[in-house]
């Protein structure tokens, strides 16, 4: 991308403390250029590190999903397999392995019929995981149309608004048109309701998501399941459901083990998911499993060298690292069914605990209460004030070194702000109760205000 110069970004070079400048080093660098000297690694960290040190402590950043915390011995791990690339299954066979391991051990959780007749392979994240998932409903859609004679060219996918960003980027690099169905107050989900008005003989999916973005609330995939069968037998059309459990495909298997979402239910195809949220790894690791071999086109999939024969790929990137996916499997080794219960259990307790106290605070009401995945969000009581807003709330907890983002809901509720809190492992209780007296002061706070604050032009929300 174009690099564009902000005001508050200095265009001078780089300089170098006397303390850190080793004798005979020069004490400037160029900050947009390469310099033409090298520098000792010890100044070069020192200050890649020192700029570094300016980002937001991460344990505090209530905004993402995306793991902050490790054992130690993943640590170490991490440091002993960072070189690994995930691509050459040929010299790292082992790695190869694990990762063969993990999916299946994740279809196993998904409640694939038949674990070692599924197929699945490991992802940057969910985003490259859906890209995989959304090419494989395109590609069988065409594959299935040309058999019969029939025009491939006006794929659509079906989805809720609130999808998370990548559905349409999907949409948009592979030509396929989005569909997407508003949420309401009436329905806060894709539910089903009205679905017949987006579907036809174009639609080469449908997308429910297992923890909205927004919300984190559960899309009923059992219900959407049931609105399809009803379409099929009106239309004939026979239309599959690909989850995006981008963070609740971690957590449903654990703390809600009941609830049929996954291969249970017929029409679901294909599953993605983080590792690096709830899986609880470190950020580049996602996954994407099939039910069986045959949903995933063979048209889609190349072959690289493994063992002297061919080891089939489908991805996006080439060269990618590979610790992560020993670092998955660490963590499925370490915890194992009860550990991760345990730990999203917490994270569970933790969200309630807030959703429970922020809806009891007069400003607020409940947009959800964490019984989904451990997300929760929550708007301005209607009529409380019109002197402050969620976005004031945010800046204000800020400052106090809490991230605690407000955003506009998707279409058709975009006049409405909500405010959202996503416990992660490593927020504890006692950091909870900090949070909750730091919103408390703050709307007290925000309260005493006599006149509306000027407000500030506000971004849309990615995460
Ligand atoms: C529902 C959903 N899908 C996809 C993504 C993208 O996931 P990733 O950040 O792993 O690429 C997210 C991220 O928040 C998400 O919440």
């Amino acid at each position: 991308m174009p690099h564009r110069h902000s005001a508050d970004e200095p265009a001078e070079d780089l300089n170098v403390n006397p303390l850190f400048a080793r004798p005979g080093e020069a004490r400037s660098r160029p900050r947009f250029r390469l310099g033409e000297q090298p520098m000792l690694p010890e100044t070069a960290y020192q200050l890649v590190h020192d700029e570094a040190m300016l980002d937001g402590n991460a344990r505090l950043n209530l905004a993402t999903f995306v793991g902050t915390w490790m054992d130690d011995e993943a640590k170490r791990l991490y440091a002993e397999t960072f070189d690994k690339n995930m691509i050459d299954k040929d010299e790292y066979p082992s790695t190869a392995a694990i990762e063969e391991r993990c999916w299946r051990i994740t279809a196993d959780l998904w409640h694939a019929p038949d674990p070692a007749a599924s197929i699945g392979c490991s992802t940057v994240g969910s985003s490259e995981a859906c890209m995989l998932g959304g090419l494989a409903l395109k590609r069988r859609w065409q594959e299935a149309r040309r058999a019969q004679g029939k025009s491939a060219d006006r794929p659509n996918l079906v989805m809720s608004s609130a999808v998370q960003v990548v559905w349409e980027k999907f949409c948009n690099y592979w030509e396929v048109e989005p569909r997407f169905v508003p949420i309401s107050e009436q329905h806060k989900t894709l539910d089903g309701f009205n679905l017949r008005a987006y579907v036809d003989d174009g639609t080469i999916g449908v997308v429910s998501i297992l923890g909205v973005t927004y919300t984190g609330m559960y899309e009923p995939v059992a219900q959407l399941n049931a609105a399809l069968d009803e379409i099929q037998r009106e239309t004939g059309l026979d239309i599959p459901i690909h989850v995006d459990g981008a963070s609740g495909g971690m957590v449903a298997p654990f703390l809600q083990p009941d609830l049929a979402w996954d291969f249970r239910v017929p029409r679901v195809v294909s599953i993605n998911t983080s590792g690096h949220k709830y899986g609880l790894v470190y950020p580049g690791m996602g996954w994407v499993v099939w039910r069986s071999r045959d949903l995933l086109p063979d048209s889609l999939v190349f072959k690289v060298s493994y063992l002297g024969g061919d080891m089939p790929t489908f991805a996006l990137n080439f060269s990618r690292p590979g610790a992560q996916v020993l670092l998955q499997y660490f963590q499925f080794l370490r915890l194992g069914r009860e550990g991760y219960r345990e730990v999203q259990q917490a994270s569970q307790d933790v969200a309630k605990f807030l959703a429970e106290r922020i809806g009891t605070i007069d400003a607020f009401e409940l947009w959800n209460d964490a019984s989904d995945i451990p997300v929760f969000a929550w708007r301005q009581a209607s009529g409380h004030t019109e002197n402050w807003t969620l976005y004031d709330l945010s800046d204000r907890l800020r400052q106090k070194g809490w991230l605690v983002p407000a955003y506009p809901m998707p279409d058709d509720l975009a006049d409405m702000t909500v405010q959202r809190i996503v416990v992660r492992n490593g927020l504890s209780m006692d950091l909870a109760r900090a949070l909750l007296k730091d919103i408390e002061e703050s709307v007290h706070y925000l309260d005493r205000f006599a006149q509306p604050l000027p407000g500030e032009a506000r971004s849309g929300f990615h995460h």
